[in-house]
């Protein structure tokens, strides 16, 4: 294929806040589960939740000083933040962020695009680039959901947590490792009832604060958005795979948004993904929505598990529904000292 302008992925990094909640710790010992029960339906076995008082933004602040770091602290001209859970209903939390970092007065939006936040957002970077109109992008896709989880709710209390993931992309070339090489999204509105908080938007406000708490928190149809989960992950996969002419053994990385570990391993099954190039850690940070797929891709670069230029598929899917799927080569960073 001739080579062309492309967006690189020249850093990567992330933060988990320090409170780890496992299986057996309270709150989740108080609900009608079991650690077991937890372990086997999800693989989840840890997670990490933010104490009182800590934002999705400053989540987000600290993942993007360690990507700006891994990339060698570029100038950077957009800021995009993938998040549920922003810090305000009204302003947008990429701003501060943005701000925070000494970033200065660039360009800065907020994207809500669920679970698939960080497809989105590198889907944002990638067109920017391509299109002349930044030749440096911080892409972050931070997350509080504890913040929005009925802790009551076993269905949706022993899966969310918290944490925060950052991509650096510059200008390229496509021949370079990093470079993006195709970007596939979707949606399905018709699907928004597959994980909703009810209550505080314009449809329903609540300016008393008078919902039930059931109302103001995430409540989401399981087996329902499972179902969707698998479908639309599997199909935008094989249909990334289809464009970009890759044949499914040639990928050298595999990670999926990591909803539940039974969805990433029925999802890569069906793809044909070879057992070699799956990640994932769900079992230490549990499902961290947008953020899931950048925590996974600094872990692997923490540990240099995946070779330079290496075939990479990520895939996400999330509530609205909507859903995405980005092919590109492994970049070629080595962990941040
Ligand atoms: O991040 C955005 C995308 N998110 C997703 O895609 C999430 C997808 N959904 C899931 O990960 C799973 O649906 C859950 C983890 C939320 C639930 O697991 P499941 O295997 O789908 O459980 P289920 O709701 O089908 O329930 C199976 C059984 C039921 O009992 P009976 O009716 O068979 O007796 C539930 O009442 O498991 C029961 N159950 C539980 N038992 C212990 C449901 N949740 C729990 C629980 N502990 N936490």
């Amino acid at each position: 294929m001739a080579s062309c302008l492309a967006s690189v992925v020249a850093g990567v990094g992330s933060f988990l806040p320090p409170r780890v909640v496992r299986n057996g710790d309270p709150p989740l010992s108080g609900l009608d589960t079991t650690e077991d029960w937890i372990r086997t339906r999800t693989g989840i076995e840890r997670r990490h939740w933010v104490e009182p008082g800590t934002s999705t933004g400053d989540l987000a602040v600290e993942a993007g000083r360690a990507a700006l770091r891994s990339a060698g602290d570029p100038v950077v001209d957009l800021v995009v933040l993938a998040t549920t859970t922003p810090d305000h209903h009204s302003p947008g939390t990429a701003p501060w962020v943005a701000a925070r970092l000494g970033l200065g007065t660039v360009p800065a939006f907020d994207i809500a695009a669920a679970c698939s936040g960080f497809t989105y957002g590198m889907a944002v970077g990638d067109a920017w680039i391509r299109s002349g109109s930044a030749e440096c992008v911080l892409v972050l896709a931070a997350e509080t959901l504890s913040t929005i989880t009925d802790p009551t709710d076993r269905g949706t209390a022993v899966v969310f947590a918290d944490g925060a993931g950052a991509a650096v992309l510059r200008g390229g070339d496509s021949g370079e490792p990093g470079a993006v090489q195709a970007v596939l999204l979707g949606s399905d509105g018709t699907r928004k009832d597959l994980a909703v908080v009810n209550a505080g938007g314009s449809r329903h406000p609540d300016p008393e604060g008078a919902a039930a708490l059931a109302d103001r928190c995430l409540r989401m149809r399981g087996p329902d958005m499972f179902a969707h989960a698998v479908r639309r992950m599997t199909e935008v996969s094989r249909l990334l795979l289809a464009r970009l002419e890759w044949p499914v053994d040639s990928v050298g990385a595999f990670i999926g948004h990591q909803a539940n570990q039974r969805i990433l391993d029925k999802v890569a099954d069906l793809v044909g993904v070879p057992a070699t190039s799956r990640f994932a850690n769900i079992r230490d940070v549990g499902n961290t929505s947008s953020a899931s797929i950048p925590l996974v891709m600094d872990d692997l670069v923490k540990t240099g598990t995946v070779p330079c230029g290496a075939r990479t598929l990520l895939t996400a899917f999330g509530g609205g529904a909507v859903w995405g799927a980005i092919g590109l080569t492994w970049p070629d960073l080595k962990p941040a000292v």
